[in-house]
């Protein structure tokens, strides 16, 4: 076994690819230069007149590649400074920083691949010049011996290489260890005895655990510390084109048998040396009491950099919030690693002590390559512990449920697919319902600000059930711009006059921004709804805090300044409600 991987591991897959180039000088012939020989002179020179000079090795069928050699057309020259890589995939061209062959001033340069699918590799000369190549070798494996050449070839590997070629290109804060990250809570059962976390580690981690116990001012809680075992799923990064090739382990727990209203203290880790930092969550209370939640809107685009300063002013903002609704598009392509250790490194401890709800969007709804359809996000359901509603066809478990939190319900939709099938859920969960308040979130829009966008089927289908149920709030995102409206009650009943039916919000957190669309808004008052505040060009975040008879809504820039707020109070005896622009 181990002999026949090592034989395969050295075949120069270049050698059975076919070479082809923008143009070439004489004799120089691109043809030449996969043959597995690294000559003493240049295999391939590009004309001198050639602008934009390129070589491609065509594959016949899909590769898996871990490395790409490539020899200097000069034995000991820098002819390959200017060259930058790119690979082919059903992915598309990919092109990645950490591939280019610029600045290299040695004769050969070694340059880790590992994308698999690949059925072209290109590389390009960056601006005008003389392109020459000796030699291209290509192989599945990253640790392959590789063609004999000079010492210098040996130099352009980085030492050490063979051990960290894995994650060569992925970010210190991307690459999993035997220490837990991505840690999230999540509701899975009742909120005021059970909570669910899950977690990330290296594989190195075969059987995990998580700790909890009531948290107390001595640090000695720990002595009562009770101990789970978790389940672990072993999770390829690499099922996606534009991923490493990495297998890492999710793990998760649910915590159950826990006292309503108490503090607790939680970690996570292998049981042995590698744990989490201790935690601290409140359960919810048994019965309706005051509680506060923060929604955002799309986070999506450059999460790290530009949504970061949301969560964390949020978190400034209402740091005792009992959970968090991310009403979808968490990120823009939904199995792309990167942005997923984006999100959560965005938000740090933050996941891990808010409760999540996540709501699922068109962009954690995407094909995992070309000529498939859209699937959702890959790490979904690894990486959130969500409750399965078996009544639901499979294909919605874990992106919809409800959620009862102190006599709030809240009900998640999938607003990307089978819709039609979550109709009767969101019937019975609106018919047999008790709460106090109720809340539906979704990623599309039901009102779209946003010029052009129209979730017809949302207005057609679930806002009847809306109003019917009277439903209090429904939160969304997707156009990535601001709205709130509501839409009164209709009736001829002359006491209805002026009665609130439900509050409908539209927001974003990250830069992302469409321009609000007054005209489209308006076009919506034949359907009963009335704007009450729009925006533009703002980043946002919300918290809503229920008290009493009344539900306070409250949109935050992402200065922390008060943009928006909406009183909704109700006589609890009649449902009668009435919508407000201020606290009392
Ligand atoms: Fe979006
Ligand atoms: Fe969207």
């Amino acid at each position: 076994m181990l002999s026949s991987m090592l034989i395969a591991n050295d075949v120069n897959l270049a050698e059975k690819a076919v070479v082809t180039a923008s143009s070439h000088q004489d004799s120089y012939l691109s043809e030449k230069v996969n043959d597995g020989e690294v000559s003493d002179s240049s295999r391939w020179l590009a004309a001198e007149k050639d602008q934009a000079p390129w070589v491609e090795l065509n594959f016949s069928s899909p590769q898996t590649i871990g490395r790409i050699d490539v020899f200097s057309g000069w034995k000991a020259g820098n002819s390959l400074k200017d060259f930058d890589v790119s690979v082919e995939t059903d992915a598309g061209w990919l092109r990645d920083a950490s591939w280019n062959v610029r600045g290299n001033i040695s004769s050969a340069k070694r340059v880790l691949i590992d994308r698999s699918g690949v059925t072209k590799i290109r590389l390009e000369l960056l601006k005008p010049g003389l392109a020459r190549i000796r030699e291209i070798a290509v192989y599945a494996s990253s640790d392959a011996p590789g063609l004999k050449d000079i010492q210098t070839h040996k130099k352009a590997a980085p030492a050490g290489a063979s051990h960290a070629h894995h994650h060569h290109h992925l970010h210190h804060w991307e690459i999993p260890s035997k220490d837990p990250d991505r840690i999230i809570l999540t509701f899975h059962g009742d909120p005021a005895t059970s909570r669910a976390v899950t977690w990330r580690t290296d594989t190195g981690v075969m059987q995990a655990v998580a700790q909890i116990a009531e948290a107390t001012e001595n640090s000695r809680f720990t002595d009562h510390a009770v101990t789970q075992k978790a389940v672990t799923e072993p999770f390829d990064l690499g099922q996606y084109k534009g991923n490493s090739s990495l297998v890492v382990h999710y793990h998760s727990v649910i915590f159950d048998g826990l006292k309503p209203d108490t503090l607790y203290a939680y970690r996570v880790g292998d049981g042995d040396a590698f744990w989490s930092e201790w935690i601290q969550f409140r359960t919810a209370k048994r019965n309706y009491a005051p509680t506060q939640f923060v929604y955002f809107g799309d986070a999506q685009n450059d999460v790290l950099s530009h949504w970061s300063r949301v969560i964390r002013m949020a978190y400034q903002t209402a740091p005792d919030a009992s959970f968090v609704i991310h009403a979808g598009d968490l990120i823009n392509l939904a199995h792309r690693d990167h942005e997923w250790a984006q999100w959560y490194k965005a938000g740090g401890f933050i996941h891990s002590q808010w409760t999540a709800i996540p709501v699922l969007g068109n962009h954690e709804f995407m094909p995992i390559g070309s000529n498939q359809p859209a699937s959702t996000s890959i790490q979904w359901r690894p990486q959130f512990t969500i409750p399965v509603e078996d009544e639901l066809p499979e294909r919605l478990h874990e992106t919809v449920y409800t959620v009862d939190y102190q006599d709030v319900r809240i009900i998640v939709l999938n607003s990307n697919y089978c819709l039609n099938e979550q109709t009767s859920y969101l019937e019975e969960q609106l018919r047999n319902c008790t709460a106090k308040w109720k809340i539906v979130t979704c990623h599309h829009s039901v009102f779209s600000p946003a010029r052009k966008r129209n979730f017809q089927f949302g207005r057609d289908e679930w806002k009847p059930l809306f109003d019917k149920y009277g439903v209090d709030l429904v939160l969304n995102g997707h156009d990535h711009t601001y709205a709130r409206g509501h839409v009164p009650v209709r009736s001829a009943a002359e006491s209805d006059v002026g009665n609130l039916g439900t509050v409908y919000v539209t927001s974003v957190s990250g830069p992302k921004q469409y321009r609000f669309s007054r005209e489209q808004m308006e076009s919506y008052a034949d359907e009963g709804y009335q704007l009450d505040q729009p925006a533009n060009l703002k980043q946002f975040f919300q918290v809503i805090n229920i008290e009493n008879d009344t539900l306070t809504y409250v949109a935050y820039t992402v200065l922390g300044d008060e943009y928006d707020r909406a009183v909704i109070s109700k006589d609890f005896g009649t449902g009668t409600k009435k919508l407000r622009k201020e606290s009392e």
